[in-house]
């Protein structure tokens, strides 16, 4: 039902219309509650009990929280900040007798048909050239001038609801302006960003869905929203993370870029962003390559991507026993060929601090024959290994421009992530494991 906490996220994922913009938004965040930026090219002061964060190609960001005293492990949240989109080309217009179309290509896996017949907001960043001569980026968008990717109708296709093969470069570039006009969205992105068209020296530019997220339902049970996947996460574990009591463990939330498109980036949660960062704080508090390794191996990260919910039109879809409901508390995630983290032990650790915190939870597990998607803990684990488990919030039509969603299940993901930040993980000298509050 209706609560304060979605109303938060729903405005959070409204004001963050592509990766660059939650990263900004989080940061922002971050800066109001008294953290410390850190740039990776700079030496980093370190003092026990303080707050930092870091960002790198300005769109990945890890915070953290040190311990007043020792670094007995890390606990660790991670999430992703971008979702499917398609992309302006570094040429980006096609010109045509009756329009000009914007050349675009997909970010990411997106359900297709949803793009079509809805405004789309053209926003991302661009670099452009400052009065000193370096290059300067800057977060843009144009309100102004959305465009639209529309439909052939149904009396000139009349196979449109037979299951139409959509192709990326004939069917989904949107219409930008009436054909021999002067129009240029790289005009538009520069006179955004206060800056003549010659001084844009870069651009990494989105269409993007701005429809605000919306409950839905009797009695308001559901939400919909663009980009539930993954910002509902990424929200629910900087609030954790926020809002967490101090800990004998580094606290660290981890948002990921690029997740849709594999990890593999240079910001990515294959890249060793979160390594980095984990190593430079334990240098930064004096210890050594031991005690380093010490610390990874008694530390858990928690992956959070969303979940696929029970569908109600095909349920066939789904393994009858293991799978999620919306509002059904938070998704454990398993997967034999451990394309999820969760394993025995790590779900172990994970049921005994939901189970004390009264956290419902559930499970998924593809059907037998479905391979399933990918997300960015066991990506992650490629660079630093550690204990890890996948969780997610269940939701429905993933990928579509505008998905569905619990209102409800925020809460939930808040309070485990909360929860885990308030632990330290800790190995006894017969080899068990316990999460210590
Ligand atoms: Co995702």
């Amino acid at each position: 039902m209706k609560n304060v906490l979605t109303d938060r996220m729903l405005d959070f994922i409204a004001a963050s219309p592509c990766s660059y913009f939650a990263a900004a938004n989080a940061a922002w965040r971050l800066d109001e509650a008294g953290f410390t930026r850190l740039l990776e090219s700079q030496p980093w002061k370190l003092t026990p009990g303080g707050r930092y964060y870091t960002m790198r190609g300005g769109s990945s960001l890890i915070a953290f929280t040190l311990p007043k005293t020792g670094l007995p492990g890390f606990i660790i949240t991670a999430s992703h900040t971008d979702s499917p989109a398609f992309k302006l080309k570094q040429n980006p217009h096609l010109p045509g007798k009756a329009y000009v179309r914007l050349n675009t290509e997909k970010y990411g896996g997106m359900l297709f048909s949803s793009w079509f017949d809805r405004p789309l907001e053209i926003a991302g960043r661009v670099l452009v050239r400052t009065v000193e001569g370096g290059i300067a980026q800057r977060l843009v968008e144009l309100p102004e001038c959305p465009v639209v990717i529309p439909n052939v109708a149904i009396h000139m296709n009349r196979t449109a609801n037979d299951g139409a093969k959509l192709l990326a470069n004939i069917d989904l570039p949107p219409i930008f302006a009436p054909g021999g006009a002067e129009a240029s969205a790289l005009a538009l992105a520069a006179e955004a960003a206060g800056a003549a068209e010659a001084d844009v020296l870069g651009h990494d530019l989105l269409l993007c869905n701005r429809q605000p997220g919306t409950y839905l339902g009797a009695g308001a049970p559901w939400i919909g929203s663009p980009r539930l996947d993954d910002l509902e996460c990424a929200f629910a574990c900087l609030e954790g993370f926020l809002s967490a009591p101090e800990s004998a463990s580094a606290q660290v939330c981890c948002l990921f870029d690029n997740e849709e498109v594999g990890s593999q980036t240079r910001q990515g949660a294959a890249s060793t962003l979160l390594r980095d960062v984990l190593r430079r704080v334990c240098e930064g508090l004096g210890m050594g390559e031991a005690d380093y390794c010490r610390a990874v191996a008694a530390s858990f990260l928690l992956s959070a991507d969303n979940a696929h919910a029970l569908h109600p039109n095909h349920p066939e879809y789904a393994d009858g026993e293991n799978c999620p409901v919306m509002n059904g508390g938070v998704v454990v995630k398993f997967n034999a060929a451990q394309h999820y983290t969760t394993d025995g032990v790590s779900a172990a650790l994970l049921e005994s601090v939901c189970r004390d915190e009264r956290i419902p939870t559930q499970v998924y597990a593809n059907r037998s024959d479905l391979p399933g998607g990918s997300t960015l803990g066991n990506i992650a684990l490629t660079q630093v290994s550690l204990h890890s488990a996948d969780v997610g919030l269940a939701q429905l039509a993933m990928h579509s421009a505008f998905e569905t969603a619990g209102a409800d299940d925020p809460a939930h993901l808040v309070s485990l992530s909360r929860a885990l930040y308030a632990r330290t993980l800790r190995q006894s000298d017969h080899g068990g494991w316990t999460f210590q509050a």
